[in-house]
């Protein structure tokens, strides 16, 4: 059972943060422009990798917990509605809709996405569900969540993935805040946190998961320019950048880059652009966050969100957090 595709529609912001990020002094893209085009299946092969461990992990957790997680959220009776932030390919929350369906004999979903594609990818994906009720939202969750009090009856809100960890810590904790306000009294939010490196995790298995030996990752990243050059009118010599990841310690995230590797002049006729680069100069393409639970503590608190529940997996690498609205 599907509903058509409900099209809150994000701003036509790509040209926009492309002109702006090449042409300040510090070269940044925004994170979510990695996704859409073949970004989203090149997404999708990084899960699957024997590095990424963030997605086997938060598998595990939804495999083991969705009965806990769903009677947090609902009533004896009545599922919760799922509603999913940046839903991606949907693949893990898919344990928790069987559940459901299983639990409940119906439910229903709305996963929320920029990416049109990959909505309607996961759409296809979920039809087999007979008894769970799609209904997929295209947004920009940092620009409009106002779709969410609209929705009346009481919610489970998932942030899955570590993507709270994708914008800076200033913008995690806005939208935490801004999410916190769209909810309701009854309403639950699950978001997954990739736990810092600790005792219990070397910094190295983080670093690896952005460092694949296949160089998915690298292709995810340098996709950026063809998109660039597909959607923009742009001459980027692919071969003439590569890709850098690397753990910083004491600001517990993963930094990753696009080097130029040459100095060069790159027209991106539809900008009436030339960005010129140095040699070995960098575009900044990812921040991921990590986080310990202090900052989880701390991040939820101001936020105005208390958890009521956690979760990990067998390693203790990851954790699903699950809050009310205080
Ligand atoms: C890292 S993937 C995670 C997908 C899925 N939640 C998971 O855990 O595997 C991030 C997803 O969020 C979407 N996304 C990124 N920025 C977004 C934004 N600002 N608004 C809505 N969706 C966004 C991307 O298109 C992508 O599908």
């Amino acid at each position: 059972m599907s509903k058509k595709l409900v099209l809150v529609k994000p701003k036509s912001e790509f040209a926009e943060d492309i002109k702006k990020g090449l042409t300040s002094n510090i070269k940044e893209i925004p994170s979510y422009h990695l996704y859409g085009e073949k970004g989203d299946q090149l997404f999708e092969k990084i899960t699957l990798t024997n590095e990424y461990y963030p997605t086997r992990s938060e598998l595990q957790i939804l495999e083991s917990y969705a009965f806990n997680i769903l009677m947090h959220s609902g009533s004896d009776e009545k599922a919760p509605t799922i509603v999913e932030l940046g839903s991606g390919n949907g693949t893990k929350t898919e344990k928790l809709l069987n559940k459901a369906v299983e639990v409940y004999g119906k439910c229903n979903y709305y996963p929320v996405d920029i990416s049109q594609q990959s909505l309607l990818l996961l759409k296809n994906r979920l039809s087999k569900f007979e008894h769970c009720l799609i209904s997929p939202v295209e947004a920009n969750i940092y620009e409009n969540l106002e779709f969410l009090p609209r929705i009346q009856s009481q919610k489970l809100i998932l942030f899955l993935g570590s993507s709270i960890g994708n914008m800076g810590i200033d913008k995690s904790y806005s939208l935490m805040k801004r999410i916190a306000d769209n909810m309701s009294p009854h309403d639950k939010l699950l978001i997954g946190f990739d736990l810092a490196h600790n005792g219990n995790k070397p910094q190295e298995i983080i670093n690896r998961a952005y460092n694949d030996d296949g160089l998915v990752t690298a292709q995810f990243n340098l996709n950026l320019l063809r998109k660039i050059n597909n959607q923009l009118g742009g001459e980027f010599d692919v071969g003439q950048f590569e890709y850098y990841s690397h753990y910083n310690p004491e600001l517990k995230r993963q930094e990753s880059f696009l080097k130029s590797k040459i100095k060069q002049d790159v027209r991106i006729s539809d900008l009436n652009l030339t960005v010129r680069f140095c040699k070995d100069e960098y575009i900044l393409t990812e921040f991921s966050q990590k986080f310990d639970l202090e900052m989880i503590a701390k991040m939820a608190g101001a936020a105005g969100l208390e958890q009521v529940d956690s979760y990990t997996d067998k390693n203790r690498y990851f954790i699903n957090s699950l809050f009310i609205k205080t």
